[in-house]
C-alpha cells in the first residue's frame, strides 16, 4: 500500500471505530469510574476500581486501559501495577461534582440519541425522526414524543444545562443586551401559549427542533410579541454558509433528522426566516464556542444581510 493507501485506511477505521469510542466514554461515564476516582482521591488499581463498581476484573481492565488511550484517565504502574487516575479533562467535565461536568448530556447522548442514530439510514431513506421507532413511542403523544418519559425530559434539560455552563456565556456576550430591560427565555408551548411581555425573547436551541413552516408560525408569534425596538436572540449551531461544515453543527443537523423535525441552518437560511416573520434587522456573530447568536429587531423594514463576525 501507498502511504496515501494507508492515511485513507487509517482514517476510514478512525470513522467506522467512532461509535466504539463514544461507547467507552459512555459506559465510564454510566458505571462511575470518573466519579469513583475523583473521590478516591488517591490512584486506584483496577481491582480496586471493578471491586467498587461491582463490575468484572476482566472488563473493568480493558475500559480502563481503553479510557487511557483516549486520555479519559492517566496510569502510574507502582512495582509492576497499574493505578488509574483521571486526567484534566475527565476531572473538569466527566465528574458529577465538577460545575463544567457535561455527565448529564453524555448519559443522554448514551441511554437516547445512540439509539436513533441506529437508524440513521431509515432516517436518510424516510427523511424523518426515527424516534417512535427506536422506542416504539405511541405516535399519538405527540408532546412528549421527544421524551419517553420524564426521567428523559428531565436527563436532557440537565444536559442542555451542562452544555450551556460552558458555552451559554459566550452567546450572551455576543452582542450588547443591555438595551433590553426585560429578557424572556422561551420554553414551554410557545406555539399556543400567549407570549409573555418582554423586550427580548430568546429562543435557544428550539428553532433547530423544528420545520420551516412551524419555525415560519413560531417567529411570526414572537414578532407580534414584540414591541418596536425589541426583539429575539436566537441560539443554535450555525452551518456554514454552503452548509458543508463545520462538522460538529452537520452531525447536529443529521441529529435533528434522526430525533425531530427539524435541522440546523446557515446565517443566511436563518436571516431569512426572521426576515419574513416581520424583523427588520437581523445580525449573526459566531462565537469561538458551539453555539452562536442571531439577534434580530422589530424596526424599519430593511435588506436583510446578515454580518457574520467573529472566529470564523
Ligand atoms: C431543546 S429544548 C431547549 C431548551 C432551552 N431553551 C435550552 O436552550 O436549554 C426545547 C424546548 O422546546 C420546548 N417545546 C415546545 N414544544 C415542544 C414539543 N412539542 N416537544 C418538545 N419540546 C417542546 C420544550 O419545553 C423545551 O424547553
Amino acid at each position: 500500500m501507498s502511504s496515501l493507501e494507508d492515511q485513507a485506511f487509517g482514517l476510514l477505521n478512525t470513522y467506522s471505530n467512532g461509535f466504539m469510542v463514544s461507547q467507552v466514554l459512555f459506559a465510564a461515564c454510566e458505571l462511575g469510574v470518573f466519579d469513583l476516582l475523583a473521590e478516591a482521591r488517591e490512584p486506584l488499581d483496577s481491582a480496586v476500581v471493578a471491586a467498587r463498581l461491582g463490575a468484572s476484573c476482566h472488563g473493568t481492565e480493558l475500559l480502563l486501559d481503553a479510557c487511557v488511550t483516549l486520555k479519559l484517565l492517566r496510569v502510574d504502574t507502582r512495582r509492576g501495577k497499574a493505578f488509574y487516575g483521571n486526567t484534566e479533562l475527565s476531572s473538569t467535565y466527566l465528574t458529577t461534582a465538577s460545575p463544567t461536568t457535561q455527565r448529564n448530556m453524555l448519559l443522554y447522548l448514551a441511554r437516547t440519541t445512540y439509539h436513533c442514530w441506529a437508524h440513521l439510514a431509515e432516517a436518510v431513506r424516510e427523511g424523518r425522526s426515527q424516534y417512535l421507532k427506536a422506542f416504539g413511542v405511541p405516535s399519538e403523544e405527540l408532546f412528549t414524543a421527544i421524551y419517553r418519559s420524564e426521567d428523559e425530559r428531565l436527563q436532557f434539560m440537565r444536559g442542555l444545562q451542562d452544555v450551556w455552563g460552558v458555552d451559554g456565556r459566550s452567546v450572551l456576550s455576543a452582542f450588547d443586551l443591555s438595551s433590553f430591560p426585560v429578557i424572556c427565555d422561551l420554553g414551554g408551548d410557545f406555539f399556543k401559549d400567549p407570549l409573555p411581555e418582554a423586550d427580548l425573547y430568546i429562543l435557544a436551541r428550539i428553532l433547530h427542533d423544528w420545520t420551516d413552516e412551524k419555525c415560519a408560525h413560531l417567529l411570526e408569534r414572537v414578532y407580534r410579541a414584540c414591541k418596536p425596538g425589541g426583539g429575539v436572540l436566537v441560539v443554535e449551531g450555525l452551518l456554514d454558509a454552503d452548509g458543508r461544515g463545520p462538522l460538529t453543527a452537520q452531525l447536529w443537523s443529521l441529529n435533528m433528522l434522526v430525533q425531530t423535525e427539524g435541522r440546523e441552518r446557515t446565517p443566511a437560511q436563518y436571516c431569512e426566516l426572521l426576515g419574513a416573520a416581520g424583523f427588520g434587522t437581523v445580525c449573526c456573530r459566531r462565537t469561538r464556542g458551539l453555539y452562536h447568536a442571531v439577534l434580530a429587531t422589530r424596526g424599519p423594514p430593511a435588506p436583510c444581510f446578515p454580518e457574520v463576525s467573529g472566529a470564523f
